[in-house]
């Protein structure tokens, strides 16, 4: 029998986006193929500690109460030294790991960073790929030079409103959202001039740099999934996002609210205009060197669907069962199964840089 290959999904971290990450490293442990790999659940707590976690216990319970032995991680700010006289330490052997991090710590490089150090090949975008990728303002800045429309918006940190106050030269609604972060965690949706500081403060609560962008009132939100195992990057057909009852797709209609959005596959709108997002899509991803997986988001003038822009793209989308990404595929032709499986084996087909150094 063949020798089944080491697999550690690692979920949770310390993003605000740590629950999404549960759930989406719930579904992938759940789908992952028994008779091709070992599992092992890797669970990073809210405060940055990495646990080994039961599997059965992990995929069949809401909570990650079963944790049960300590990764020897460093903790924070410390080296761990493993004294000669004690072998305490066992190594853990991985062949490759699924990150299903979302956000800061996660989906930005730095975890992709740890899996480079240790040359165990990864799901998904490399370090500088995933640095740039979870940065909006530097992703539009990348798709505007491959000629992808995006809207006007004005970036600054803390510091920069010290020194002298960006001009404000946009008409409302704008959004105000920080420059790094995902899930609708700090955005807001701003009507008018007063409501204006309160939106900037709840951005700077995630993030020290934060963007104010134009605003389509009633956007259409189009999305696409890409998929690239190493040579031609491939689309998921086209999907709408409507979010119900609510004003913008924000964190309850993501989350919390079980009926807070419908996803329309495939999205109702012209062949044109759907091969064009697709095709930006792929720009995107390739413009940023991405690996793997990728969800492209747009927003659309929903009075005229020849206009739209791009918006974000996501290097570690969401991936529960119902979440965009996999049903993308799925209705594409791609299971959830599948899906994971053409990952996974993609990622071991691509050394680490530390592997490439060493050929
Ligand atoms: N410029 C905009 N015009 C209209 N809606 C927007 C705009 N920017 C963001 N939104 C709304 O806010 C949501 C979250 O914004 P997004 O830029 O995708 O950040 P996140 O990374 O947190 O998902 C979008 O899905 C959309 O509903
Ligand atoms: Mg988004």
């Amino acid at each position: 029998m063949k020798k089944k290959i080491n697999v550690a999904v690692v979920f949770g971290g310390e993003s605000p986006e740590h629950n999404v990450s549960l759930e989406s490293g719930r579904a992938i442990c759940r789908e992952i193929n028994p008779k091709l790999y070992k599992l092992f659940c890797i669970y990073i707590s809210r405060s940055g500690e990495w646990f080994l976690v039961d599997s059965e216990k992990f995929i069949n319970k809401k909570a990650v109460s079963a944790r049960a032995d300590v990764l020897p991680y460093p903790p924070k700010k410390c080296f761990v030294v493993c004294q000669r006289a004690d072998k305490k330490i066992l190594p853990l052997k991985i062949d490759v790991v699924f990150p299903i991090v979302h956000g800061t710590t996660g989906e930005d490089g730095v975890l992709q960073g740890v899996f480079e150090l240790l040359d165990i090949p990864y799901v998904g975008s490399g370090v500088a790929a995933s640095s740039c990728a979870i940065n909006k303002v530097m992703t539009k800045f990348i798709a505007q030079k491959e000629n992808i429309p995006c809207l006007e918006h004005i970036s600054f940190s803390k510091s920069d409103l010290l020194v002298n106050r960006p001009k404000l030269e946009l008409d409302f609604p704008l959004f105000v959202k920080p420059v790094s972060l995902g899930s609708s965690v700090g955005v807001t949706k701003v009507k008018k001039q007063s409501c204006l500081k309160k939106a900037i403060n709840s951005a700077f609560k995630h993030d020290d740099n934060i963007m104010i962008e134009k605003g389509i009132e009633r956007a259409r939100e189009i999305v696409c999934g890409v998929f690239c195992d190493g040579k031609k990057p491939q689309t998921s057909v086209c999907g709408e996002v409507k979010p119900l009852k609510h004003d913008f797709f924000d964190y309850d209609a993501k989350y919390l609210d079980s009926k807070g959005f419908d996803l329309i596959l495939p999205a109702k709108i012209s062949k044109k205009n759907s091969e064009k997002m697709r095709s930006m899509s792929i720009g995107v991803f390739r413009a940023l060197n991405c690996s793997g997986f990728a969800r492209v988001d747009f927003l659309m003038d929903p009075c005229d669907e020849d206009k739209f822009y791009f918006c974000e793209i996501n290097t570690i989308p969401g991936f529960t069962s119902h979440s965009l990404y996999p049903s993308l595929w799925e209705f594409s032709g791609i299971k959830i199964k599948a899906l994971i499986d053409r990952l996974i084996k993609t990622a071991l087909k691509k050394p680490t840089k530390q592997g490439i150094r060493r050929l």
